[in-house]
């Protein structure tokens, strides 16, 4: 299981029911989008497995639809609720629902401190709709309030940080360098911490998309269609808002 980095800590049984109530609450407003025929993008992490959870509903009822896990826990998942997975794509993915670390105001996104950036990303990129889900904290001024995780190879790693930190940043290795978190590519995660937050989203992660030994980062940006945010009064969209 993941190690999860810059949350915050649960703070009691109840807190957490609550917690994941309006995480529910989000996940069925999305899978009001879901048509019979669909291909769907799996996301992962504990928001997007209520809506694994209630698409493998779905199925039980009948509705033909297959799925595109973002990782093995999510295909794990995704296999026990008897959704149909796939894994090559012939043409796109109807509609991808994930959670998020982090939303700016323009919908764009930090993602990975569950581990499954590189993923995600694919899925989100080859969805003509991406739909995230995420509560209240998770919303931001600038991107950069907690770490920015960042994919790279494990050959050569340090040279690979040592030109990340040359960008201003600092780093860790998830995990700790004795046991390193290891994602579902084989690959380590790199936590950057940028001072003052992310001015630029698109330009930084340009940046960090030219460092030789970065696989993938955890900015997704204009990837986003919709958002729905889970709140005490009920979940709200913000983006592209109509069901079709
Ligand atoms: C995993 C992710 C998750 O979607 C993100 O960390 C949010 O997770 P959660 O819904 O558990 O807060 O990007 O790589």
């Amino acid at each position: 299981m993941a190690t999860r980095a810059g949350s915050p800590p649960a703070s009691g049984p109840y807190a957490k029911l609550l917690a994941d109530d309006l995480k529910r609450a989000a996940a069925e407003k999305a899978l009001e989008l879901v048509q019979d025929g669909m291909l769907v993008g799996l996301g992962s992490g504990t928001t997007a497995r209520f809506f694994t959870e209630g698409l493998g509903r779905l199925v039980a009822e009948g509705m033909k639809v297959r799925g595109v896990p973002s990782s093995r826990d999510t295909a794990e998942l995704a296999a026990e609720l008897g959704i149909p997975i796939v894994t090559e794509l012939l043409g796109p993915i109807d509609l991808a629902v994930d959670g998020a670390d982090e939303v700016d105001p323009g919908l764009n996104l930090i993602k990975g401190r569950g581990g499954a950036l590189f993923r995600e990303k694919l899925v989100a990129a080859a969805s003509k709709r991406f739909v995230v889900l995420v509560d209240e904290s998770k919303l931001v001024q600038r991107l950069g309030v907690g770490v920015l995780p960042v994919e790279v190879l494990p050959f050569l790693w340090r040279t690979t940080a040592e030109r990340l930190a040359a960008l201003g940043v600092s780093l860790v290795v998830r995990g700790g360098e004795e046991t390193p978190f290891i994602t579902d590519n084989g690959n380590l995660i790199l936590d950057l911490t940028v001072e003052g937050g992310i001015t630029k989203p698109a330009d930084f992660g340009a940046e960090l998309k030219k460092v030789t030994g970065v696989v993938e980062h955890g900015l997704f940006v204009a990837m986003t269609d919709t958002v729905i945010v889970a709140g005490p009064d009920g979940p709200r969209a913000m983006g592209r808002t109509s069901v079709s």
